[in-house]
């Protein structure tokens, strides 16, 4: 176990990012209940990720890592959590055909309710009122009652989070994902789109595919691989409350494991070698995820990775870049080196999102042709330097909204205002991330031939 370490250590540390909770007595009271209450995930699930995670630092796989910014309880409904899974299967099946390897599945799905924010106020004409820090805190109306933070919320996160691992546990394992059901996973907006036709060709191929193995004995009813699948989720383990409620030790290994979910990540603004969110998530066995931004230094990454990994275990630590697209190519080699220099086991990953953020209309937003452009960017980066491009991590859900400007159907600034739905951040909607999953298919599908080329001499 990591030295002097207990679920409780970080209280000891000081911490970012915490919500002004005006009733700590209640706010303790809740942090108890949830303590009694089940876990939502299983340490052996997280070593089962950690294991697949370990390929994938390997360049043996791919992490396909996406969801909302921030889940809503106003958005809960099977309906939301069906077509998110739609669109990420659909994505999945793009790039397992691209790459010619695993695609690991986690998504940033229930559980991923807090959010940190840059400033502690939002100010709206002359009303100045305290930021809203996600559905797992207070309310985004801006009214005071709204935005004072409201330990009851955690309940109602646990709960809707357990009712949606419940429905995607059923999803992934239950026929939904299953292989043969490819045609059927196209949504109904994206069927007139551009990329519905690219979908649509490679669903027929893979179909055929399927006929011809179940002609020689092989289906999905003798062959669970192609009927089920592993699907994780993952958030940013901000509220560290809430997180020490659902830490448990696991009886086979004696190891403590976060069962808020399978993986956690450690967000750019709570990464303080000597704060609260690192001393917490050095003690815990899941797989971790560090956001790596502008102002992480070679230096500083190897003291995080000292304190989040000290035994170089593979799959334990997934480093999630965020420079944006005109800052990666100065940021990135440089983290590179120094983590292959030292021969530090970790899976790159790239998030096109955070630094490529907005205002436009008064809206935030994220242009498409920045998003693909940060991920050209890293892959680039990666053959030059001879690492392996490990994973992509972006916000998305499987609806029509229109919060990203670009993409095929050449989104608008004007096109904004239509269905701007999200809480937090502005998300790729299905189309966008389709379209997203082919040209990742593409640049891996290049690195495998020139892979080939080298080989072949
Ligand atoms: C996020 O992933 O929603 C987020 C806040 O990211 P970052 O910590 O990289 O800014
Ligand atoms: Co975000």
């Amino acid at each position: 176990m990591a030295q002097n370490w207990t679920p409780n250590s970080w209280r000891q540390k000081p911490i970012q990012q915490v919500p002004d909770f005006p009733d700590m007595a209640a706010l303790n009271a809740t942090e108890a209940q949830l303590a009694t209450y089940p876990p939502l995930v299983f340490a052996g699930e997280a070593r089962r990720l950690k294991n697949q995670l370990a390929n994938v630092s390997e360049g043996k796989g791919f992490l396909l890592q996406g969801g909302d910014c921030a889940e809503s309880f106003a958005e809960h409904g099977a309906d939301t959590i069906r077509d998110f899974f739609r669109a990420f299967l659909q994505m999945a099946v793009v790039l397992t055909f691209g790459a010619q390897q695993p695609v690991v599945k986690v998504g940033r799905i229930a559980g991923q309710f807090a959010k940190p924010r840059s400033s502690n106020i939002e100010k709206q004409g002359d009303v100045e009122l305290p930021s809203y820090r996600g559905d797992i805190i207070n309310g985004i109306e801006f009214n005071e009652k709204a935005r004072i933070p409201d330990p009851e919320r955690q309940i109602m996160a646990y709960r809707q989070s357990a009712a949606t691992l419940n429905l995607l546990r059923a999803f992934a394992m239950g026929g939904y994902a299953n292989l043969e059901n490819v045609h059927q996973w196209m949504l109904g907006f994206v069927k007139d789109s551009p990329q519905a036709e690219r979908y649509r060709k490679l669903a027929d191929r893979i179909s055929e595919t399927m006929d011809f193995m179940k002609a020689i004995g092989i289906t999905s009813e003798n062959h669970p691989s192609l009927r089920e699948t592993d699907f994780f989720t993952s958030h940013e383990a901000l509220l560290l409350g809430y997180e020490q409620a659902l830490t448990r030790v696991d009886s086979t290994s004696g190891d403590w494991y976060a069962t808020s979910g399978h993986m956690i990540w450690i967000g750019d603004r709570t990464r303080q070698p000597d704060h609260a969110h690192i001393e917490y998530c050095r003690g815990i066995k899941n797989p971790l995820g560090l956001k790596c931004g502008p102002s992480l230094t070679g230096d500083g990454l190897i003291e995080l990775i000292d304190l989040l990994n000290p035994q170089n275990e593979a799959g334990r630590l997934t480093l999630i870049c965020r420079f944006g697209h005109d800052k990666v190519a100065e940021h990135l080699p440089r983290l590179i080196r120094a983590v292959e220099k030292e021969g530090r086991k970790v899976v790159w990953s790239c998030d096109p999102m955070h630094g490529n953020t907005i205002t436009l209309n008064s809206y935030k937003t994220r242009p498409f042709e920045r998003i693909l452009s940060e991920v050209e960017s890293f892959f680039q980066i990666h053959r030059a330097e001879g690492t392996h491009p490990g994973g992509i991590h972006i916000e998305m859900t499987g609806n029509d909204v229109t919060e990203c400007t670009g993409g095929a159907r050449a989104l608008s600034g004007a096109d904004l205002a239509d269905r701007y739905h999200t809480h937090c951040d502005p998300r790729l909607n299905a189309d966008q991330a389709l379209e997203l999953a082919f040209l990742l298919a593409e640049r891996m599908k290049g690195g495998r031939d020139e892979k080939r080329m080298v080989a072949n001499g």
